[in-house]
């Protein structure tokens, strides 16, 4: 019953910022994701006392490696798979059923806010027992193993059906298939005051959540309009589907834009939220006004206190190097504990556990809390309805006010797509070979202070290099470079740009920072190594 297949190696299963993450078409090669599932469970000992989760954000192609997870762990001796109902289970109701249970890990098959389809992308994201993607040095184990697999093991039975609650046994190991919403709702609702949310959304107050056709609508349909009392329909896109009905499933200005069109239109609900396929990111509106990530995390912070599980204080904050320096002014008035990390949410996993922070985000529309060890889109909307509850004001007021305070820092991420491999790396290395000869450098109105690459030192057991470039200017403003670690199409230069002012709150951002855009090009001589002009997406 158990078959042993020789197999030989990909050499391009290096896990980026947010686990494994490839074209649809790729992952369909032969023994492309089984090698890769071997390799994990190659780096684990014990593996008959181990339990994961595994599920899914419904896109193409998980019902298939679902069931080749199923056969390969029962072939490995796993003890025990905990199945999300249909494959389905968000990233962060996921990243909470691993720690409610106690499971070893879990295996959650998304390319997150990436396209699915078979024209699409298809992505594995492995967690361990912490409820977080794993750290930097078990990915670098397990791309060891798959740079030198000869073989997996299978398991030689029938699929199994995950539409009933029901539990199965083959040979050692035991499948459970599980209801993936129940625990998530039931650890939420201990966290927000349900009473004061749903006197809001029962209320003359229009509020829209869109799902975007990925894995959150069940989830949302049944906390916004079930339990909160939301109006039926108030969640748009709610049905999971294969590939996302054709969108792009990233909640932004660019790809949600059927969603800032409406909340910028003559009709617009007073709140919109919309979050990416697999629920960990999230995009709030208010009407006719955008909240950028950055300042949701600093505007989060700043009204930790109207929450019941954070009224008796809150440890600290981290921010990725490429969020905006909005929450630092919040965490310095607080007083409390604030962390710079690099890009990708495992870095705040250690800052979590051992209670340096509780709340935390980066630019790419994530934002979260120590509660599970994801960004938590639902969770980012429940907070700020709260805050709405609260201080009865507009979404575009709650913002003006926070800027009155702390002043305003404009942000905007400039990415340069499809560049070849060699020409990114080239342009990264020879600029941060420049960054020295950088400092007191002007450029128009802005002089460099400060320029150097981003070194973090965990607290806890690491330090991590290459994790992009930093330029900071004297009147507060900066530019950060990296390079995309989730890009499936050659590489993304991301150049992040900042700006920091007192007056003139209200704006259009992209005429406040375009003379810095020029400015990060000039630094960079990305026009002359890649030909763009331009970026091609600027977010
Ligand atoms: C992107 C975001 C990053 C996020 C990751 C996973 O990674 O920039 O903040 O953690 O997706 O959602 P990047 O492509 O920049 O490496
Ligand atoms: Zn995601």
């Amino acid at each position: 019953m158990i078959k042993t297949v020789k197999t030989t190696p990909y050499l391009d299963q290096k896990m980026g910022t947010a686990g494994l993450r490839k074209k649809t078409k790729e992952a369909l090669k032969p023994n492309y994701v089984e090698n890769f599932l071997q390799s994990i469970f190659n780096t684990i000992q014990n593996l008959n006392q181990k339990s994961f989760l595994v599920g899914g954000d419904g896109r193409y192609y998980n019902k298939v490696i679902i069931q080749k997870i199923i056969k390969i762990a029962i072939a490995n001796q796993v003890k025990k798979l905990y199945i999300g109902q249909d494959g389905l289970v968000s990233t962060p109701a996921g990243s909470h059923i691993i720690l409610k249970n106690k499971l070893d890990g879990g295996l959650v098959l998304t390319a997150s806010h990436n396209p699915g389809g078979i024209d699409g992308d298809f992505g594995i994201k492995y967690s361990t027992s912490t409820g977080g993607q794993c750290q930097p040095h078990e990915s670098a184990a397990i791309y060891e193993q798959t740079k030198t697999i000869t073989e997996y093991k299978i398991a030689d039975i029938p699929d199994v059906d995950l539409s009933e609650l029901k539990t199965y046994k083959f040979e050692n190991t035991e499948i459970e298939v599980i209801d993936p919403y129940v625990d998530y709702i039931e650890m939420i609702e201990g966290i927000f005051d349900f009473n004061k949310l749903k006197e809001l959304l029962t209320s003359d107050f229009r509020f829209v959540f869109d799902a975007m056709n990925g894995v959150t609508g069940p989830y949302a349909q049944k906390i916004f309009e079930e339990i909160l009392g939301a109006p039926k329909g108030s969640v748009h896109n709610a049905i999971p589907k294969e590939d996302f009905g054709g969108l792009h499933p990233d909640p932004n200005l660019i790809y949600a834009k059927h969603l800032v069109d409406l909340m910028y239109s003559d009709n617009a609900p007073d709140f919109a939220a919309a979050n990416d396929g697999d629920g960990d990111r999230n995009m709030i509106l208010g009407n006719h006004f955008f909240v950028s990530p950055s300042d949701c995390l600093a505007i989060i912070t700043d009204n930790y206190k109207l929450i019941p599980a954070y009224k008796n204080g809150i440890y600290g904050v981290a921010k990725s190097a490429a969020t905006s320096m909005a929450v630092k002014k919040v965490a310095d008035n607080l007083k409390i504990g604030y962390y710079e990390v690099p890009t990708g949410w495992k870095y705040f996993i250690n800052l979590m556990d051992s209670n340096r922070i509780t709340f935390c985000g980066e630019e790419s529309f994530g934002t979260g809390a120590a509660h599970i060890r994801e960004k938590d889109g639902i969770w980012a909307t429940l907070f700020w309805l709260s805050i709405v509850a609260d201080c009865k004001k507009s979404v575009k007021d709650i913002a003006l006010t926070h800027w009155q305070k702390y002043g305003r820092n404009y942000y905007l991420r400039n990415d340069y797509e499809g560049i070849p491999q060699e020409i990114a790396d080239k342009l990264m290395k020879d600029l941060e070979d420049s960054l020295p000869r950088l400092t007191g450098k002007t450029f128009g109105d802005y002089t460099v202070s400060e320029a150097y690459p981003f070194i973090y030192n965990d607290p806890v057991d690491h330090t991590s290099t290459k994790n992009g470039l930093i330029v900071h200017f004297t009147d507060g403003s900066r530019i950060v470079y990296r390079l995309s670690g989730t890009g499936t199409n050659g590489a993304t230069l991301r150049t992040y740009i900042e700006r920091y002012v007192t007056d003139k709150l209200l704006e259009n951002p992209e005429e406040m920072l375009h003379e810095l855009g020029k400015i990060s090009r000039e630094i960079s001589d990305v026009t002359n190594r890649t030909g763009k002009r331009k970026p091609d997406i600027i977010t």
